[in-house]
């Protein structure tokens, strides 16, 4: 990708020398091109203007005005009886009458009362030509109610700025150093399987195992087949019995010829994954996680009898985005719908809104690879398996956070997760984390996909290394050489797959901070829509999914 980004920085260099030369060019001519105003110029002379509404000076004399910084001004007077008006030229920098001159920038002539003199005095400066011709008179009282209302104002609204600074800095003092948890400390990390360990592996033995669903009874569950394995547990496609439907949305609806039924997903924790199960349902009874690209929750169970932990949640029969790719190239369309929904499922991880705008937890996954990523019926993406997931909470300490260590899958881990360099001050590092691993699995999706010209078989990131790398070998590939998966030039012949992999390439990057945001990656998703040049490849897929 540094063709692209080389040119991208000369385009910006070229631009902003362009740009630099021009604004001068037009200030020195702005500047040469400073003319003297023309101002009405008449001596002090009795007038008609009574000092109410508006009127005109009534002098004939227009004067170019001798000096170019002067500004046009007029002064009305009342002495006894005697009601007088003169219009000049005057240099706003300097007093008239011992009165610093403070609208000389209007286009109109306001004339303000000025107390002191003596006498009545209205005075009034500007700066277009002949605009002090025509006198628009303000009260006394108005001017002193307009300045009463700014000067009481003013330190409101100094209080109010404050106020809400020194709540928005003790919110983030508090999310950086939130007071230390009691229990719980994920432990260390293992070659390519990442193992989670937790203290409280001694909790309740209640049948409450979440917090959604306080049912004491388990559910009337018939596994069929397995369908996944993952480090801590297994998955198996199951027959909820229907009249126990839990939280709705199940997998995919069916009537058997004995008992009407719901296909659900069954996770399968092993007794010694505790840690994992609770992790993962602590994560997901969080409600608030509820979006269309995250895998819909139904309930958590503890079967003691089996000695198992389950997580019972909808069920995807098109299986793992890995599983999809490998079996299917896809079309542009596919690969616009997959990649923006992925996004957009991290987004709402990431997010401390609710698509409502409530405050939410932020979470990171920590985990984030195709295979842990399910494809649904509509071809969108959702993300499973958050044995890992972290809450950014404001109870977590930078000490938690340091526990938590280097966790996830060696080829998906991010430079600076290889070389535990995580800035830990920020809870922005964690989620800087998961884009980087983001960015590998659109790398993947775009892989597959027809727009690029010829299509390979399918190959996770870094697929030449061995079948799990380990760390060390990804330190070398990512650190030392500073390697990522290869963008051939022939991809970006097309300006869709050209934008995405400018979108990857800036999610990649080594440095943490210069990444994209899951939420700006969802935002070029929705932006690339039309970027379609090739789009009759979409009518070529056929799909053979069960
Ligand atoms: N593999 C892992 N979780 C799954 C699910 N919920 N549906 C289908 N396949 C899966």
């Amino acid at each position: 990708m540094e063709p692209l980004r080389f040119s991208a920085f000369w385009c910006g260099a070229v631009l902003c020398v362009s740009l630099g030369l021009l604004s001068h060019a037009s200030e020195a001519s702005l500047g040469m091109l400073k003319q003297r105003m023309l101002c009405k110029f008449c001596d002090m002379r009795p007038t008609n203007c009574t000092s109410v509404g508006s009127c005109n000076t009534g002098c004939e004399k227009t004067a170019i005005c001798p000096h170019v910084d002067d500004v046009c001004i007029s002064i009305w007077r009342k002495k006894d009886d005697n009601v007088t008006m003169d219009t000049i030229c005057h240099n706003p920098v300097d007093k008239l009458h011992g009165l610093v001159l403070d609208d000389y920038n209007n286009t109109k002539c306001e004339m303000k009362e000025r107390k002191g003199m003596g006498y009545k005095f209205f005075i009034c400066s500007c700066s277009t030509d002949e605009c002090n011709e025509d006198l628009f008179f303000t009260p006394y009282w108005l001017d002193q109610v307009v300045s009463v209302i700014v000067v009481s104002l003013v330190p409101l609204l100094v209080l109010a700025v404050l106020v809400v600074t020194f709540f928005y800095i003790y919110r983030v003092c508090r999310q950086r150093h939130g007071r230390p948890r009691k229990k719980g400390q994920p432990l260390h990390y293992n070659d390519d399987h990442a193992i989670m360990m937790d203290e409280e592996g001694s909790d309740s033995s209640s049948t409450h195992a979440n917090n959604l669903n306080h049912n004491t009874e388990l559910l009337p569950i018939e596994l069929d087949a397995q369908v996944g394995k993952g480090r801590f547990a297994e998955v198996y496609r199951a027959k909820l019995k229907q009249g126990s439907t839990v939280g709705g949305g199940g997998g995919v609806g069916g009537t058997g010829a004995e008992q009407a039924f719901e296909t659900v997903a069954v996770k399968i924790f092993p007794d010694e994954e505790y840690a994992s199960w609770k992790n993962e349902k602590d994560i997901f009874s969080d409600a608030d996680l509820r979006h269309e690209n995250v895998l819909h929750f139904l309930t958590a169970e503890e079967r003691k009898v089996h000695k198992q932990y389950w997580l019972i949640t909808a069920f995807h029969p098109r299986g793992s985005l890995q599983e999809h790719l490998t079996r299917h190239v896809i079309s542009w369309q596919d690969l616009w719908v997959l990649g923006g929904s992925l996004a957009r499922g991290v987004a709402h991880l990431h997010s401390d809104r609710t698509p409502c705008g409530r405050y939410k937890v932020p979470i990171v996954h920590r985990d984030i690879k195709s295979s842990n990523i399910l494809v649904k019926g509509d071809l969108t993406c959702c993300l499973c398996d958050f044995g890992l997931g972290l809450r950014l909470d404001n109870s977590l300490s930078v000490d938690e956070l340091a526990n938590s260590g280097q966790v996830g899958t060696a080829r998906y881990m991010a430079p600076e997760v290889l070389e535990s360099r995580i800035n830990l001050e920020n809870i922005e590092s964690f989620k800087q984390t998961d884009v980087y691993s983001m960015a590998l699995v659109l790398w993947e999706i775009t892989s597959r996909c027809s727009a690029i010209g010829e299509v390979k078989e399918y190959e996770p990131p870094f697929g030449k290394v061995r079948e799990h790398p380990c760390v060390e070998s990804m330190k070398d590939s990512v650190l030392r050489d500073r390697g990522r998966p290869e963008i051939p030039n022939t991809w970006i012949n097309h300006p869709g797959i050209q934008t995405v992999c400018a979108t990857i390439d800036e999610c990649w990057d080594h440095d943490p901070e210069a990444r994209l945001t899951a939420h700006c990656v969802a935002e070029r998703f929705n932006e690339m829509e039309h970027l379609d040049k090739l789009s009759n490849h979409s009518d070529e897929i056929q799909y053979n999914d069960p």
